[in-house]
């Protein structure tokens, strides 16, 4: 998969690309790149943003400027290009991100994420150039790289050999294998603490009554958030 953040902010993302399972999902061919929306502006000073028409505070994102960023990027109209690859505004009021968005945007072979800043998009951008918007959840962050780095993380961790083992992105919480409930609880070494001990039969070395307990426990978690989720 091809993933590029086009972000004000690309040093934000040597962190991120570091990590131990970002590193493996590049070591297998997979790449993330970032792209400077203000190496392409033709505005003086360098300018991307400007304030809202109609007054109000903040500062928002040219389209003009965007606009020459994925042309420069692509060499293509950026009202074609989202017919033919996932381009992704983070915006705070977009679809909700969850497993299943995730899952779906694994199997794409490229993905193009827009971060607004300040006051975010102006909202040709997000109407002209975006096949999706996408939210993190219900609350505004100072821009769209923290989101950016959120759904990568949930993305890359899913690509096959990003992860150490093959199973562990896969019996995980909220993931098909556990029909969508929340995960079972897990316990290590010591096997007695303070005297908080651990379930005995995950000491028994049963395969198939773990698996049974395990299914048991995923699934009384999510009878007891389904009324919270409801409320
Ligand atoms: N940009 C600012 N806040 C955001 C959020 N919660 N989700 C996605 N993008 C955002």
């Amino acid at each position: 998969m091809d993933v590029e953040v086009f972000t004000l902010f690309p040093q934000w993302f040597d962190w991120y690309r570091g990590q131990r399972h970002v590193t493996n999902a590049l070591g297998l061919g997979h790449t993330l790149e970032c792209v400077d929306p203000r190496a392409t502006t033709t505005l003086s000073g360098g300018a991307v943003d400007d304030t809202p028409f109609g007054g109000g505070a903040g500062m928002v994102l040219r389209v003009d400027v965007v606009e020459a960023a994925l042309r420069a990027r692509y060499e293509a109209d950026p009202v074609e290009l989202r017919a033919r690859r996932r381009v992704i505004a983070l915006t705070p009021a977009g679809r909700l991100l969850d497993d299943a968005l995730a899952e779906e945007l694994a199997a794409e072979p490229a993905l193009t994420l827009l971060c607004g800043r300040y006051e975010g998009f102006d909202e040709r951008i997000v109407e002209h150039f975006a096949s999706d918007q996408v939210s993190i959840g219900r609350y505004v962050l100072a821009g769209g790289e923290l989101p950016a780095m959120v759904l990568c993380d949930a993305v890359i961790r899913k690509l096959p050999g990003a992860l150490g083992h093959a199973e562990s992105a896969q019996e995980e919480s909220f993931s098909a294998a556990l029909e969508g409930a929340p995960e079972y609880p897990h316990y290590t070494r010591p096997a007695e603490w303070r005297g908080w001990g651990v379930p005995e039969v995950l000491l028994s070395g049963h395969h198939e009554r773990v698996r049974a307990w395990r299914r048991e426990q995923s699934r009384a978690r999510a009878a007891a958030e389904r009324p919270e989720r409801e409320a």
